[in-house]
């Protein structure tokens, strides 16, 4: 058992990593970071600002010019307006994913989570958390799931929040999304050295929080 100061937990879509990621938070005091969060509010103020995503150029111009804020309570804001909700749809996760494509896009969100990251005690869940933001970090996961199990956990998630789509559709955009994360060539999910590796599939939070809370010495 360790004390750690940095937990990293990575993964793809629907694997779980916010929700185990919140409650690690809340039973061991640490500042949860949802770097994916960043990547959907640059893709979201892209959107916005009419930019064809494929072009770099053009998505770098506005990244760098977006003010995105983290609130300590999770919420996201944009160029002071608060997005929490609009940029959690289907849509934004892909125009996260192709964002997030770009290293120098990379680099702005990087250097914001190191910088909120210091000093604290954080639990962040992303794609290269414990490959590339935090690579010492003394805790790393990688949670993972069946791609259908992970489809059905994110359809019921967005049927709840009112959201008119078919699993068929929901399985389509998460095998999309780990395609584009797995074969970028900047900082490509993968599993970190040294993670332990917990497959979610079948599992539920309480049985996966049991798994990792006998990693961390209270
Ligand atoms: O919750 P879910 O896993 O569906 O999405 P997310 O964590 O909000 O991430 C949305 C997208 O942002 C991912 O599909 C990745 O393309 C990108 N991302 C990334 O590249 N690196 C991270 N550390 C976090 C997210």
């Amino acid at each position: 058992m360790i004390n750690p100061r940095i937990i990293t937990i990575d993964g793809p879509a629907g694997a779980g990593k916010s929700t185990l990621a919140k409650e690690i938070a809340k039973r061991f005091g640490y500042v949860h970071l949802d770097s994916g969060a960043l990547y959907r509010a640059i893709g979201y103020g892209c959107k916005l600002a009419g930019v064809n995503l494929k072009n770099r150029e053009a998505v770098l111009k506005v990244a760098e010019n977006l003010k995105i804020e983290l609130l300590p309570d999770g919420r996201v804001l944009l160029n002071g307006k608060d997005v929490t909700e609009k940029i959690r749809t289907p849509e934004g996760g892909l125009l996260a994913s192709q964002v997030a494509q770009f290293p120098e896009v990379r680099e702005i969100v990087v250097k914001l989570l190191r910088k909120i990251a210091e000093g604290k005690k954080i639990v962040i869940d992303g794609r290269d958390a414990g490959t590339y933001i935090f690579p010492n970090a003394e805790l790393k996961i990688y949670l993972t799931a069946s791609p259908e199990e992970r489809a059905r956990r994110r359809y019921e998630e967005l049927k709840k929040k009112g959201f008119n789509v078919s699993y068929e559709q929901v399985l389509k955009e998460v095998i999309e999304r780990d395609r584009q994360d797995e074969n970028r060539p900047f900082a490509p999910l993968r599993v970190p050295e040294r993670a332990f590796v917990i497959d979610t599939t079948g599992k539920s939070l309480k049985e996966v929080l049991s798994e990792v809370e006998k990693l961390i010495d209270p």
